[in-house]
């Protein structure tokens, strides 16, 4: 890994194995960007790759030269106003009412290693040789304003991590009104675009388009990332698949508003934008102030999808999470949600626990309803003092008794919201978001407390705070159930209201900040009606979220296929629930339900009190299971085979890092009679080990089983039958593969 600058040509080169990015300081002084993508030799000038030829209607820089216009060149930050026409990186509106700006190259710095982000989530390193950072300063003359533009290029991968920080330095106030993370300006438009999308209990579903002129985007404006679309998207080049050919992802770091867009302009260009949403967005900038936005990471990949998502997984497992659980495998847990929703009493969930502990289930969670008045989702919320009619001794006295069987107890918040019926809205009414003179809409009957403001967050602080020192609380889901609305904010004056969006974001991210650095060894997992805010700012605090509302096995598929492209498997909540599944009403086999959840944290969402005797013998199995290949389920690398979003099957595999042990897993949606003999070709094997697989006791060289195939038509047998199983629709089946000595060999 190098970042080297070429004086002469004023050209940067940002290299390792992987990958090359470079970019140079055009005629004008504005940064031009020259080339990302595959690893490209070093070489002093790479001016060629700037167009100068001049064309009809464009409009040029400098008199009596038709050689440099911003419109046809690519660039670092573009702007807008001057000669490009595309959507800016940054806008600024100046008290003369104007909104223009020119950015010019001043200095640089190169150093080792990473800075973190104050105040945001962000990738990180621990050793300073892991990463090499490139800091460009560049001014605006007249206003004074100062741009910081951040790239760091890590050692291992194809990833450059960047950031934008705008610093007052002029001597009037400025109302910033854009300022993205990423601009990236890529020569050609021959990609498809794939983004991850849907609605609440079907989130981060795959879709893919073509790229055309004009704009296409995906973002969101409910502050927070959403369940409708994820800030998350992907280039491929068209021939490009899950196993080859050029992909690059972009990823942004955020948990707020966000706009993730591409540009193709008239000659076929393409302007990539990431960053906080610049609709609604308005900060003010006194002098000396500066504005820093979340970061956005690339990753290039040539080995098609699956490299990039593997690139992606290391990175945000390793150097994004953090902590005492980033490394750890994941206590398998029983939440009483679906179990009891809020009709419980304290000797229900005990006899619920004692179930699961019976069964091997390292930890319980209570859900939603034990707080203030709460006996339903109109009441309650702000209070964080447990009902003494529900807990007798509060969650001290439960959190004891859970712990005496043996298991550890974890606990439901929802630290962003109130009711208006809950003594704390009675005590603070002017403490929700809410536009003056305007009614506030509600969503599931609660309104949003100002999380811009440091007395809200404090005080929620102050209340959490105290649980967690009293009670042994192992565990915390940290829900988020609505979008936001009415946002403003009654503390701020008028001039500010634009910044309540993003400084809401902030508080939710110093709050999180506050209890993971005071309670370090509680593992949070964060959740926003199942997967609203599924997002890497989160997993820089929470190393795991609960992916979907939507249990069913079948419908998890396409949610948990879609969120593997950017999110690692250990960070993927998923449990196993009853039948008929509460979203769905459909009914899967219990083997199926787990096979999926097995990929993900793992838990149960149910009362194991209410399965038969048999299902509970079955439940034992699993949870045996899952202690077994945790670490393999979690940590390895994942392979996405077969999509759910192309047919009937799904197949996915992981692949321990020294390729002695691997788990397939084989789904099928709907049975059919006759079918064709299928194989699925898996990846990630060593060619030369013989693996065993662990049901059947067959083996297979990891060549055969990469190049021909594992024969799925018949459980591996040899026999030709459709159907191994009892089931019908809906069946799956686990390969365990382990490296044994070949007989041959013996
Ligand atoms: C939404 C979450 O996604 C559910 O798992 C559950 O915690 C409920 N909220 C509780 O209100």
């Amino acid at each position: 890994m190098s970042i080297i600058y070429q004086e002469n040509t004023k050209t940067f080169h940002l290299y390792n194995q992987e990958i090359s990015y470079i970019m140079t300081v055009l005629p004008n002084g504005h940064m031009g960007q020259l080339y990302f993508g595959k690893r490209v030799h070093h070489r002093a000038d790479y001016s060629y790759l700037y167009e100068t030829n001049s064309r009809p209607m464009a409009s040029y820089v400098f008199e009596d030269d038709h050689s440099l216009s911003l419109e046809h060149i690519k660039q670092e930050y573009g702007v807008y106003g001057t000669t490009d026409y595309r959507r800016p990186a940054i806008e600024i509106l100046q008290q003369n009412g104007s909104r223009l700006c020119d950015f010019r190259y001043r200095s640089h710095e190169i150093f080792f290693g990473k800075p973190g982000l104050s105040g945001l989530p962000a990738t990180y390193v621990e050793e300073e040789r892991e990463a090499e950072t490139l800091r460009l300063t560049l001014e605006d003359p007249l206003t004074g304003v100062g741009l910081e533009l951040l790239y760091t290029i890590f050692a291992e991968g194809g990833i450059l991590a960047r950031s934008a920080k705008v610093n007052n330095g002029g001597k009037e106030t400025l109302h910033l009104t854009t300022a993205m993370s990423l601009c990236m300006d890529l020569p050609d438009c021959d990609y498809e675009w794939l983004q991850l999308s849907g609605a609440w209990a079907r989130e981060r579903h795959v879709k893919v388009r073509k790229l055309e002129q004009g704009i296409q985007a995906v973002d969101s404006r409910r502050g927070n990332s959403s369940h409708e679309h994820n800030p998350f998207i992907v280039l491929k080049r068209p021939g490009a698949d899950e196993f080859q050919g050029e992909v690059i992802g972009f990823s942004l770091i955020y948990s707020g508003n966000f706009l993730a867009q591409a540009e193709v302009d008239t000659h076929d260009t393409t302007r990539v934008l990431l960053g906080i949403h610049p609709m609604g967005f308005d900060w003010q900038l006194e002098t000396g102030e500066s504005f820093q936005t979340p970061e956005a990471v690339m990753v290039y990949s040539e080995q098609g999808l699956n490299g990039m998502s593997q690139t992606f997984h290391r990175l945000y497992q390793k150097r994004l999470a953090r902590g005492y659980w980033r490394d750890r495998v994941r206590p398998i847990l029983n939440n009483n949600w679906e179990a009891t929703y809020f009709d419980f009493t304290e000797d229900r969930l005990v006899e619920i626990a004692k179930k699961a502990k019976e069964c091997g289930v390292e930890l319980f969670v209570l859900d939603d309803g034990w707080f203030g008045r709460r006996s339903n989702d109109h009441t309650g919320l702000g209070d964080w003092v447990a009902n003494p009619e529900r807990l007798s001794c509060g969650i001290t006295g439960l959190a004891e008794r859970i712990e005496a069987l043996g298991m550890k107890f974890g606990l439901w918040f929802e630290p962003e919201m109130v009711n208006k019926d809950s003594d704390l809205y009675r005590k603070h009414p002017d403490w929700i978001l809410a536009a003056p003179g305007r009614s506030s809409s509600h969503g599931r009957n609660q309104y949003v407390l100002d999380f811009s403001r440091e007395e809200v967050v404090g005080c929620i602080y102050e209340m959490m705070a105290k649980i967690l020192s009293e009670a042994k609380v192992s565990y915390i889901k940290w829900d988020m159930n609505r979008s936001i609305t009415e946002c403003y904010s009654q503390a701020l004056p008028p001039q500010r209201q634009g910044e309540v969006f993003h400084r809401y974001i902030l508080g939710v991210y110093a709050l999180y900040e506050r209890l993971t650095a005071q309670f370090p060894q509680v593992l949070f997992e964060s959740c926003a009606s199942g997967g609203g805010r599924f997002d890497p700012g989160l997993l820089y605090y929470a190393p795991q979220g609960w992916a979907s509302d939507d249990s069913d096995a079948i419908e998890r598929l396409k949610i948990q296929y879609g969120t593997s492209y950017c999110y690692p498997i250990s960070s993927i909540g998923s449990h196993v629930s009853v039948i008929p599944n509460h979203q769905v009403f459909r009914n899967t086999p219990l083997h199926t339900r787990a096979n999926v959840a097995y990929f993900g944290t793992f838990g149960y969402e149910l009362d194991l009190n209410r399965l038969t005797v048999e299902e509970q013998r079955m439940v034992r199995e699993q949870i045996d299971f899952m202690k077994t290949y945790r670490h393999l389920l979690q940590f390895g690398t994942f392979y996405r085979l077969v999509s759910p979003f192309d047919g009937n099957i799904t197949c996915w595999m992981t692949v321990s890092e020294d390729q002695t042990e691997a788990i397939v897993g084989w789904y099928r949606t709907l049975s059919h009679v006759n079918m064709p003999y299928t194989r699925v070709r898996l990846h990630g094997l060593n060619p030369d080990f013989y693996y065993e697989e662990q049901r059947t006791g067959i083996s297979w060289f990891g060549d055969e089983l990469m190049h021909i195939g594992l024969i799925t038509t018949d459980g591996m047998a040899g026999q030709v039958e459709e159907n191994t199983g009892e089931y019908g629709d809906f069946d799956s089946r686990l390969y365990v593969l382990k490296a044994v000595r070949c007989p041959e060999e013996v």
